[in-house]
């Protein structure tokens, strides 16, 4: 007889103890070979072995490509072993022949696609693009790395199978392996093993260990060196497997019991829906976790289906597994065949209606031998724990189901959901079953296929995790997710800020990619801009007081041909719902770029558009910061107002009511990829909106500088916007069509809008939005009448910005201190507002007095508050400017 010892370290050992026992032939009940029998210092030895290998890298530290060829020369070996592997797998686990003889190959074919699949495709490392935090600017990126010691525990039907199943990913990843084959069936497992080292993996990286589950599984299951456990079995043993494992938090995947429901519709061909059902259900004599053991037929065909099923299950010829007629050979082990015997007898108790089976057979020329007929239980109800609990063996209830809903219903009244099938000549009706079925695997006229690149495993009681495919393989990886600061600088850190008293933000990222076509009759550029950015369909977007202005006329004769269509509906302070319906004509008009007429609301509307119209969806899905990874369709802007310059910004302001406030989209890729500033489409605004609209110019240029995110570039923008704006601003209110100080504010907004796209803006725009949103005051108007009341509140924190911009207002600052002169800048700009007729104060645009607490409330959540030189915290202080402003 022949002896096979356990596998430890790169070693074929005898066990520690030396004990030994026999495996049985179980069509025979005849010993077939001596086996080590492993013992608790044996385990310990092989998780010892296992820890070691992998600690020192000689596997894990492999590329994936390294490991590649050393599973192929593992894959010969077990090749070479192929007849003998399917020999030992017949007669030590009772697989008929026919079934055995294709397990090598099947094995064998899995090892080698899994391993070419792991080393070449699956996804080891991936950056992540867009890291949705927008304060921790730097490389993202996820790294897959293995596990440790996997510890894999097989089941006695497949063990040859499940041997691969376990052995495969689990080192391609690059982990090592303590396998623990059933103590029925150890035998194809050891001669992997003896492959394993013919093929010189390294030591400890496999290691294969047989005997009594009880012992070895609980060291193998408890040990703190042992980091991850696959196991394949019953439910009860799946459930001690993972409290044992909780202690030191292995990662578990369990893959466990089935009482999967095999549905036969009343279209089905009926037979091959028997065929199906006997396969389904009595391939290995049923000890399969995921037979369809519950045959569910529909009422219509009932009867027909019970005499062809009982016909074919009698036609079965149960005989010795190596015999090549035999259909059906022994049950493993004579508590296998206790257990099912015991099950047939509660069956009949239970009041099913037995059909056939039911008996031990005899087969002639043998004694003993654990063979049982294939047996059937009719009109079961799913109630009995005849249909409820896995018998794992030769025994099927049928269940009768009168329509669909009723098939779908019983095929989930189970605590398992491993497999399934559906047998019927309609898929669309078969599909929408499938969907039905809480199931790990369906199967539509087809019964037991596996797949390697498809998962496998449970809902409910049936398991835990996937084998098989890339879901297997992400089984026996871990995630890394590496950080990597894009400024490594302690002052460039927004979020170490936190802890700090000094807020500024010394690094920055200059990133404002708009091309800007500027000067009179800049507007004829557009006809070569449109084909530039490969575009041929260009939508105008306006609104209704810009069409009046006869503004889109202009831009459309400029586009000539390449204009599809104008969408003038675009609100003042829009909201999503504007910028869906905008989309939706970009839809119908098929636009490839959007050119904007119009103030911030219109660009911003544009900005909204050419995302949804880009990535689907509502404008809604789209709220976010930097979230983009590409380019979004182009956008040309042509700014109308003296003041967003949203045509240049890398936000989009959106109302949304759902919220009730102001949100945003912000991201690099939603700057609009030209603006043409053409003093043609300025000189109609009318005065009022011409002040407050550069007003809010004024805010952002101030603001930016105020910002604990200014920096020198946007610096030098915003001091040049306040001189163009104190200077021009006058100008244009005393003649409108002054066209030299009219592009100048235009310039103005631009580089206000690079300089706050940037730095940020603070809490005057915080302010402004809320009364923006709550009580409809102009942007520019609430900005303007808010940012004396700001700049005074920030003086001490920006002492040195404040007195710049009182030089450039043109504040006589040379007798100051620099508080004085920062003080002085505040007064400049009230005078100036007062010198061009802006409203003073929130009374003045409508805000009543009791409005402001709520005010308070609401601003103090705005974003913009983040960048505000003085850290905003209490709602009073807010409360006490809105007060100083009404
Ligand atoms: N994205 C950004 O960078 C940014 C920055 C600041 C403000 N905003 C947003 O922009 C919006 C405000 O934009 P706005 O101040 O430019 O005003 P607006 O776009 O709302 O326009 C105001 C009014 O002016 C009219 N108008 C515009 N140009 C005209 C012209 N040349 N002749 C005659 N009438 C004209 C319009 O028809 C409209 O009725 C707000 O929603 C605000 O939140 C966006």
């Amino acid at each position: 007889m022949e002896h096979y010892k356990l596998f430890i370290n790169g070693e074929l050992v005898d066990a520690q103890d030396g004990k030994t026992f026999e495996s049985i032939d179980p069509g025979t009940e005849q010993p077939i070979a001596t086996v080590a029998q492993a013992g608790q210092a044996d385990a310990e030895a092989a998780i010892a072995a296992a820890r070691t290998a992998f600690d020192s890298g000689v596997w894990s530290g492999l590329a994936p490509t390294e490991r590649l060829a050393k599973m192929q020369d593992f894959a010969d070996q077990i090749a070479q072993q192929g007849l003998r592997l399917a020999a030992m797998e017949s007669m030590d686990a009772g697989q008929i022949v026919n079934l055995a003889k294709v397990m090598p190959l099947l094995g064998i074919g899995f090892m080698r696609n899994i391993s070419l699949y792991g080393a070449t495709k699956f996804p080891w490392e991936e950056e992540i693009l867009a890291s949705g935090n927008v304060f921790g600017p730097g490389r993202e990126y996820i790294r897959r790395e293995p596990i440790g010691v996997c510890v894999g525990i097989i089941p006695w039907n497949f063990p040859m199978l499940m041997a691969f199943w376990k052995i495969a990913p689990a080192l391609i990843m690059g982990n090592t392996v303590v396998l623990k084959p059933a103590s029925y069936t150890p035998l194809t497992a050891l001669i992997i093993a003896e492959a394993a080292k013919a093929a010189g993996i390294p030591p400890g990286v496999v290691n294969v260990i047989a005997g009594p589950g009880g012992e070895v599984g609980t060291t193998l299951c408890t040990h703190p060196d042992v980091d991850k456990i696959a196991f394949t079995g019953s439910t009860e043993v799946g459930r001690a497997i993972m409290k044992m494992a909780s202690d030191t938090v292995k990662k578990v995947t369990l893959e466990l019991g089935g009482k999967s429901a095999n549905i036969i519709l009343d279209d089905a061909d009926l037979d091959l829906a028997v065929e199906g059902a006997t396969y389904g259900t009595f391939l290995h004599q049923g000890q399969v976790c995921e037979s369809g053991t519950r045959v569910l037929v529909s009422s219509k065909i009932y009867d027909k289906f019970i005499d062809k099923f009982k016909q074919r299950a009698e036609a079965l010829r149960v005989g010795y597994q190596m015999d090549p007629n035999s259909h059906i050979g022994p049950l493993v082990s004579a508590q296998q065949l206790a257990t099912v015997e015991g099950y047939v007898k509660l069956g009949k108790e239970e009041g099913a209606e037995f059909i056939t089976g039911g008996k031990r057979v005899e087969v002639e020329g043998i004694q003993g031998g654990y063979y049982y007929a294939p047996t059937i239980f009719a009109n079961v109800d799913n109630k009995m724990r005849i249909a409820q609990e896995e018998i794992f063996g030769p025994v099927v209830c049928v269940i009768k189901f009168t329509d669909d809903e009723e098939a779908i219903a019983i095929a989930n009244d189970s605590i398992y959901g491993l497999g399934g099938g559906v047998f019927s000549t309609n898929t669309a009706r078969a599909e929408r079953i499938a969907r039905g079925v809480h199931t790990g695997t369906m199967w539509i006229n087809n019964y037991h296929i596996f797949s390697d690149f498809c998962p496998f495993g449970g809902y409910k009681q049936s398991g835990v995790g996937r084998e098989l495919g890339a879901a297997g393989l992400h089984e026996y990886t871990q995630i890394k997710r590496v950080h990597v600061n894009y400024q490594a600088d302690t002052h460039t850190n927004f979020n170490f800020a936190l802890l700090r008293d000094d807020k500024k933000i010394a690094g920055f990222q200059y990133n404002c990619p708009t091309s800007v076509v500027a000067g009179h009759g800049a507007l004829s550029s557009i006809y070569k801009e449109v084909p530039n950015l490969h575009c041929r369909r260009a939508l105008i977007l306006t609104d209704p007081g810009v069409r009046k202005a006869g503004l889109v006329d202009l831009a459309k004769n400029a586009l000539a041909d390449f204009c599809v269509g104008v969408y003038d509906q675009v609100p003042a302070d829009p909201d999503l719902e504007s910028v869906d319906a905008a989309t939706e004509a970009a839809h119908q008009l098929e636009a490839d770029c959007i050119v904007s007429v119009g103030g911030g609301s219109v660009i911003d509307t544009a900005k909204g558009v050419c995302v949804t119209l880009k990535n689907g969806g509502k404008a809604n899905d789209h709220l976010n910061l930097l979230v983009l990874t590409e380019p979004q369709t182009p956008h040309i802007a042509i700014p109308t107002t003296a003041g967003t310059g949203s045509e240049v910004t890398n936000i989009a302001v959106l109302t949304s009511t759902g919220a009730g406030r102001k949100l945003f989209i912000a991201d690099t890729h939603i700057v609009p990829n030209i603006a043409i500033l053409d003093p043609r489409f300025t000189m109609t605004l009318p005065k009022d909106l011409t002040v407050t609209t550069a007003m809010d110019a004024m805010t952002h240029a101030i603001e930016a500088l105020m910002s604990i995110m200014s920096n020198q570039i946007c610096d030098g923008q915003a001091l040049h916007a306040i001189r163009l704006i104190n200077d021009n601003l006058p100008l244009v209110v005393a003649d409108g069509k002054h066209e030299g100080a009219r592009l100048n504010m235009q310039i103005a907004a631009t580089m206000a809008g690079w300089a706050f796209s940037i730095a940020q803006v603070g809490l005057a725009h915080g302010m402004a939005h809320t009364v923006g949103t709550l009580h409809h005051v102009p942007h520019g108007a609430a900005c303007g009448i808010v940012l004396p009341k700001v700049m005074r509140f920030n003086v001490d924190y920006a002492v040195d910005k404040l007195a710049l911009v009182a030089q450039a207002l043109g504040a006589d600052t040379a007798d100051m201190n620099e508080r004085d002169a920062a003080l002085a800048a505040a007064d400049a700009v009230e005078a100036l507002m007062k010198k061009v007729g802006h409203p003073m104060r929130l009374r003045d645009v409508g805000v009543e007095e009791d409005d402001l607490p709520i005010c308070a409330f609401h601003a103090i959540a705005d974003t913009a508050d983040l960048f505000n030189a003085r850290p905003v915290s209490d709602p009073n202080e807010v409360l006490e400017l809105y007060k100083q402003a009404y």
